[in-house]
């Protein structure tokens, strides 16, 4: 049954999901746009997933954003993958559109439209890159990377069979090529790199810090961090400090929601200045 009111709804769900900062971004975006939408979080456990997508395809609900631990889940139960969706087998946003619902995965737009943003003509060089982390965010920035051409990518990851996994399932054809790396390596694997990515949750608030020397790094080399709480991770900062270009992870967060907001609400939002300090400003309240 639909809404008998008209608004369109969507949300983000997740098991926790009381941190997720999704509502904050969709509502400054709703009204700015003055849309009389909604947009809220669903904590949602993995049993209730199927009813969230059947509430999607028949119209309760426009779509939403899908964060841990179902994106995985939510790959294998939506009608149709995006082919992004499908080779990551990750989906992070839904839906729906002729009565079936579509599932994509917008954590590769994020990732390259802040990049193209934050540091204009970062890929010009498409020679080697480094993605430390081999987790879900890793599978979807490597496959970005691809996208852009790189030639090489070495995944440097603490648990080495999971980034003999990722180099495999995304292997492409012809010469280029993703070499896992052993963690201990780490440090020397930057020589050569045209851009290094942080994808482990190291140097997170919260988590251990980030072992890494830069020695190795050149210097016009892209350094990266997905990290974005804190905003300034200690890897930037020594990045920035050198010399290095730097891109903080905020950017990410914002632009892989525009996607899915511009489907259940019918307009391409902007992701401005004032957005990301509204979203600072939160960080340092959840912080103090
Ligand atoms: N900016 C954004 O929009 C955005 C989007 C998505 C994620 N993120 C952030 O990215 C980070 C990773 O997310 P995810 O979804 O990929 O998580 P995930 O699937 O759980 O992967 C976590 C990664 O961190 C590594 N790791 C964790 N603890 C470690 C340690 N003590 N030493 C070495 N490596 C360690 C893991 O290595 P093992 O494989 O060995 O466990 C794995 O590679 C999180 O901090 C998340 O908040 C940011």
């Amino acid at each position: 049954m639909g809404q008998a009111d008209n608004v369109a709804r969507a949300c983000v769900i997740g098991d926790p999901i009381s941190h997720s900062r999704s509502p904050l971004i969709h509502g400054h975006w709703l009204e700015r746009l003055g849309i009389t939408g909604v947009y809220d979080r669903r904590r949602v456990a993995t049993g209730e997933v199927e009813a969230f997508l059947q509430e999607v395809r028949a119209g309760n609900l426009r779509g939403g954003n899908v964060t841990v631990p179902h994106k995985e889940t939510v790959a294998r139960h939506v009608d149709v993958l995006t082919e992004t969706a499908q080779r990551l087998g990750a989906v992070n946003t839904v839906w729906e559109d002729n009565g079936k619902v579509w599932g994509d995965n917008t954590d590769v737009t994020g990732f390259l439209a802040n990049l193209d943003e934050r540091s204009p003509g970062w890929d010009c060089k498409p020679e080697k890159a480094i993605v430390l982390g081999a987790g879900g965010a890793a599978r979807a920035i490597i496959y970005g990377l691809l996208t852009r051409g790189f030639h090489e990518i070495d995944i440097v990851n603490r648990s080495p069979s999971r980034a003999r996994q990722l180099a495999e399932d995304l292997q492409p054809q012809g010469a280029r090529r993703l070499v896992p790396v052993d963690w201990a390596e780490r440090s020397g694997a930057l020589n050569g790199a045209t851009i290094l990515v942080n994808t482990t949750s190291l140097g997170m608030t919260g988590q251990p810090a980030l072992d890494l020397s830069l020695e190795a790094l050149p210097i016009q080399a892209v350094v990266h961090d997905i990290v974005y709480a804190p905003l300034e991770t200690d890897l930037l900062r020594t990045a920035r400090q050198r010399g290095n270009p730097v891109v903080d992870g905020l950017g990410m967060l914002l632009h892989q929601a525009a996607p899915g907001f511009a489907r259940w609400f019918g307009q391409k939002p902007q992701v401005t200045d004032e957005l990301r300090q509204l979203v600072i400003d939160d960080m340092n309240r959840s912080a103090a």
